[in-house]
């Protein structure tokens, strides 16, 4: 790759070990992709689970660090500023209510260490998925290194901002050193639209939304769907389209046709490729979407679940009304989980208190495949969960073993009502 004189300086090591590693670390990532040189990054999101997770990303690696080690990587980061706006991913503790969810004091005390080297370094540890509506909202055409691929696949597709599906190491690394090599997403090249999905039903629900992304996913795997004849989303229903199609496939991206901004004709959104494949999504491809997420979904639910990806203040204030004045069913949960920003915004306005008296729990920070897939909190039953979002419910059913009900929102506070299915 072509270096400039500072970036040689940063490989040579003039500028620090971390940087040095970090710079690397991105040319042989760079050089493996084909890119011949490196782009400025104004914005990345990227992972802090903890201050050892991120250490291991340095050398020495594959190595049980001790203690000392990471004490001492943290000191060293802690003197660095990141050179992008950069927001964390969801973590494996509630800062405020850790008990509540099960977190140990040892996996709070992580998440409260990492939220403190974070701030040291530039970082904003807001540890949420949806960073591009409030901490982290590039414009069109900026470049940036994001992780989270629910979050990337909305900065390219609504927002017209450029990513690659980055690994939580590139993010981080593009973070400390405002570059990012110029490769696949962001050049005008690998933009282009390949299949077309023409939608032929009504888009009642988010998770109507949500099953439009998991088919699209499965029809075009990492490649880019167009969709015609499809209405305006909301925000809510964009980000679940997103947040789903990515699910079975690794798409970074979707055009809408008269909606997305790099969509403004299906010319435009092909940009002169012809189709590989045309699909048709109408309402018996809807039903079988749904009943193929559905796994043994009738009987007693344990958890209705809502919040992937977090949800926005609408979504809660849509919870809540559905639930005021009504009570989660004895033996079942209700968690609603959502930014510590947004849930203090619920709080001010009330819709926490209507959710808290039902019953549920607003919980922020993580979600249920954050808090439990890699920590040592003590899980709730997630033997049989509702969802309405089929990235949490596939989300469970891999790791937690859970038979998932996937339905819409208020079918799933009718399901936290009673019980069950
Ligand atoms: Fe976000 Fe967790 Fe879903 S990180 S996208 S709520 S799996």
């Amino acid at each position: 790759m072509r270096l400039t004189k500072e970036q040689k300086r940063i490989l040579d090591g003039q500028e620090g070990e971390i940087l040095q590693q970090a710079m690397i670390a991105l040319v042989k990532y760079g050089t493996a992709m084909g890119a011949e040189e490196f782009i400025p990054v104004s914005s990345a999101h990227t992972f802090f689970f903890s201050p050892r997770a991120v250490a291991q990303y340095f050398p020495p690696r594959h190595v049980q660090l001790t203690e000392g080690h990471v004490t001492e990587f943290c000191e060293k980061l802690a003197c660095i500023q990141v050179r992008a706006k950069t927001t964390i991913d969801p973590g494996a503790a509630d800062l405020n209510k850790w008990r509540q969810m099960g977190a140990s004091e040892d996996t709070y005390k992580l998440a409260k260490q990492a939220t403190e080297i974070c701030r040291r370094n530039g970082i904003l540890a807001n540890w949420t998925c949806i960073p591009y509506l409030e901490d982290n909202i590039p414009m069109i055409g900026e470049h940036c290194s994001w992780s989270e691929s629910s979050a990337l696949i909305y900065c390219n597709s609504i927002l017209g901002a450029r990513t690659n599906r980055d690994a939580g190491e590139a993010s981080f690394f593009s973070a400390l050193l405002g570059i990012t090599p110029n490769w696949g997403m962001h050049l005008d090249e690998n933009r282009k639209g390949t299949h077309l999905i023409d939608v032929r039903c009504e888009m009642n629900t988010t998770s109507d939304w949500g099953a439009l992304g998991y088919f699209a996913g499965e029809v075009a795997g990492a490649d880019i769907p167009v969709f015609i004849n499809l209405m305006r989303p909301t925000v809510e229903e964009a980000k679940q389209l997103g947040a789903s199609l990515n699910v079975p496939g690794g798409a970074a991206m979707f055009h809408i046709v008269g909606v997305t901004p790099e969509a403004p004709t299906a010319e435009a959104a092909f940009g002169g490729n012809v189709p590989m494949a045309t699909y048709i999504f109408d309402e018996s491809v809807k039903r079988r979407v749904y009943e193929s997420i559905n796994h043994q979904p009738k009987g007693r639910v344990n958890m209705v679940f809502f919040g992937c990806p977090h949800l926005t203040l609408y979504e809660i204030k849509e919870i809540s009304r559905l639930i005021e004045g009504k009570h989660v069913a004895k033996d079942t949960r209700l968690w609603v989980m959502t930014t510590h920003s947004i849930r203090a915004s619920a709080e001010r306005l009330g819709y926490a208190q209507i959710i808290e008296d039902s019953g549920g729990d607003l919980f922020a920070d993580g979600c249920l495949l954050s808090y439990y897939e890699y920590s040592d909190s003590d899980k709730p039953d997630l033997e049989r969960v509702a969802t309405d979002s089929i990235r949490q419910g596939l989300g469970a059913r891999k790791s937690f073993g859970s038979n998932v009900f996937l339905g819409d929102t208020k079918r799933c506070i009718q399901v936290a009502i009673e019980g069950g299915v």
